[in-house]
């Protein structure tokens, strides 16, 4: 069992992926990107033309699919059946059609009980996503949950788009991100909302150095 985890939950583009994979390092932890889980299931279900409303038949192609996270020089690495689905899972398609994952009951139960199975085997965690310190991890040692303007995350994410060279303009990243927003804060289930004892930060205007001193200062040595 894990004996330190650290849960960062927060809206896309807030930041939870740079920072948790930061201070997984600076804390010799494993960093779980949980938003990479429903994506690959996501992705596997689409492949194999699963009504993406059917949880029931997802819940059953989860049982005989072979899922596997990991980190790898650093960064999140998502496999499905061997086959390594790390960019895949980032496709604007994948993006847009993974609220229907996230919002079945069922197979937000299926992915804590996999996500907890996570923190079982690694001494120290650090976990991102949306309902880690509410749901999946109630009684983590530190709870964070990072903000950051509306604007100034559509302007990260169309960066990273424009990187990879992805024509989307950014009143359409803007409107997708809203949308998203709005289907993450109000499922009934695993809703993205801070744990009552997370330890709130908007890192509208500060660099990724000074959320990382911050966060650490929080923490304290451990
Ligand atoms: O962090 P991300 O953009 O990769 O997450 C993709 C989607 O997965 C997000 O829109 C909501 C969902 N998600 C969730 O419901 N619960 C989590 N713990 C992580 C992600």
């Amino acid at each position: 069992m894990a004996t330190l985890v650290i849960t960062i939950d927060g809206p896309a583009a807030s930041g939870k992926s740079t920072l948790a994979k930061l201070l997984a390092q600076k804390l010799g932890a494993y960093f779980l990107d949980t938003g990479a889980m429903y994506r690959a299931v996501t992705l596997a279900a689409m492949k194999k033309a699963i009504p993406l409303a059917d949880s029931a038949a997802i819940s059953k192609m989860m049982d005989n699919t072979d899922f596997e996270f990991s980190v790898e020089n650093g960064h999140a690495k998502a496999m499905v059946d061997g086959v390594d689905i790390s960019e895949k899972i980032r496709d604007p398609q994948i993006t847009e059609n993974v609220h229907f994952v996230a919002s079945a009951p069922l197979l937000r139960s299926r992915l804590v009980e996999m996500q907890r199975k996570f923190a079982a085997a690694h001494q120290r965690i650090v976990t991102e996503g949306r309902d880690q310190g509410t749901v999946a991890f109630p009684n983590a040692d530190v709870k964070f949950f990072l903000t950051a303007d509306s604007a100034e995350r559509a302007r990260r994410r169309q960066t990273e788009l424009d990187a990879k060279g992805a024509a989307q303009q950014i009143e359409t990243t803007a409107q997708a991100m809203a949308k998203r927003d709005s289907s993450d804060q109000n499922r009934t289930v695993g809703a993205l909302v801070p744990a009552i004892d997370a330890i709130m930060i908007d890192s509208t205007g500060l660099s990724i150095e000074q959320v990382l001193e911050t966060m650490l200062g929080h923490i304290g040595p451990r």
